[in-house]
């Protein structure tokens, strides 16, 4: 036992050494947001709250039993006809022929790559993807190879040496940088090496498209993608992911997704909060244009223009080299009650260590301009 304290400790002590020691730090509510993921404010809007206890009041009294929990995995006894129906409504809205719930984005990322992609296949992906898209592409016997951080000639050249069949792993907006992936043309590209693109879209969800469909459905690009994953733990306010993709896709996903087959599925109570929030999304029109307003504003207040990575919505990401300094520079926005975090490295390279804001649909300008006198200071 002693040996393996040491251990533990030891591989602390290395992340105090670096600056890099996570701990968790409860929400403050008196703070200023710039930091959840609450891009449209759902997890504390009174009117999704109000249709959720209507809906969950109307389950009750159709006399669903397991109301609590679904008592299994979907393969067990946690399937219900309320996950299909919402699963085929969710179809309809996101425009696949058809698609699977997840219990998360992690899960339904690591389930993906990690059961579709089989040896002797080539998995390419964007040297930027989210942590759960990795993981998945460790989990599977895939030849992987990252490239250039939306670098599509770079892509190209992986492409004319991939062997099997072709995996394309992209974000929509990537979750550290904030930026957009080149959808258009990432498409034509891969329709040319008939690689499938699997687009993470959690940032993208509810708050891009004219209804919150997410990028490939606004800009009509849906159909020619593989999967989509759309996460509801952003801006939906909630939990849970959809692989929207194929009837195909989804049984064959339903057989070989470990995340899928080996957990117990989300409870009645979590899908009734997905239906409702995504109900909500078309009418979030004013929120949508308030934060491009807000970002906008951000961008051209700020004097450091050079560190800010060029992402035009919710994620803006200001970039301040070294543990330390970014550290410090988050301190003082604590100090003046403005919730911002720093990502650190290793979650970031060492010399991109960043400030990342998250602007909300429930942000106001003069919040921003709080932010901006600490951030010009
Ligand atoms: C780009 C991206 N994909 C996937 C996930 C994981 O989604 P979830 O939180 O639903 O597990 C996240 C969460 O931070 C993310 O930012």
């Amino acid at each position: 036992m002693i040996v393996h304290s040491q251990f533990l400790e030891d591989a602390l002590a290395i992340r105090k050494k670096d600056q890099a020691l996570r701990s968790l730090l409860p929400a403050d509510e008196s703070m200023i947001d710039f930091c959840s993921n609450d891009y449209l404010g759902f997890t504390r809007s009174p009117v999704l709250l109000e249709k959720v206890e209507t809906e969950w009041l109307r389950l009750k009294s159709l006399g669903e039993k397991q109301l609590l929990g679904a008592g299994g995995s979907r393969l067990l006894a946690g399937d219900s006809v309320y996950a299909h129906e919402l699963e085929n409504e969710l179809a309809v809205f996101y425009g696949s022929e058809s698609g699977l719930l997840f219990n998360s984005g992690y899960a339904a990322n690591t389930g993906i790559l990690a059961s579709v992609p089989q040896r002797g296949d080539t998995i390419l992906y964007d040297e930027l993807v989210h942590a759960s898209m990795r993981d998945g592409i460790r989990l599977s016997h895939a030849t992987a190879w990252s490239f250039a951080h939306n670098d599509l000639d770079h892509l190209e050249a992986l492409l004319r040496k991939a062997q099997g069949r072709i995996f394309v792993a992209v974000e929509a907006f990537y979750s550290m940088d904030g930026d957009e992936v080149p959808l258009t043309e990432l498409v034509g590209l891969c329709e040319k090496y008939q690689a499938a693109i699997i687009l993470d879209e959690a940032h993208s969800n509810g708050l891009y498209g004219e209804h919150g469909e997410g990028i490939a459905f606004g800009q009509k690009l849906h159909s020619r993608i593989f999967a989509r994953i759309l996460t509801f733990g952003k801006a939906a306010g909630s939990h849970g992911a959809f692989v929207a993709g194929s009837a195909l896709l989804r049984e064959y996903l339903i057989n070989f997704a470990r995340p899928f087959i080996y957990s117990t599925a989300l409870p009645l109570h979590d899908l009734a909060v997905i239906r409702e929030s995504v109900r909500l999304f078309p009418a979030a029109i004013q929120e949508r244009a308030h934060i491009f307003d807000l970002a906008n504003f951000f961008r051209s207040k700020i004097e450091n223009k050079h560190l800010l990575l060029p992402a035009l919505g919710p994620i803006q990401a200001l970039v301040i080299p070294g543990n330390d300094s970014v550290r410090s520079i988050a301190q003082k926005c604590r100090a003046e009650k403005l919730d911002v975090r720093p990502v650190l490295s290793p979650t970031v390279g060492q010399g991109k260590e960043r400030l990342r804001i998250i602007l909300h649909a429930y942000n106001t300008k003069s919040e921003v301009e709080k932010l901006l006198s600490v951030c010009n200071n």
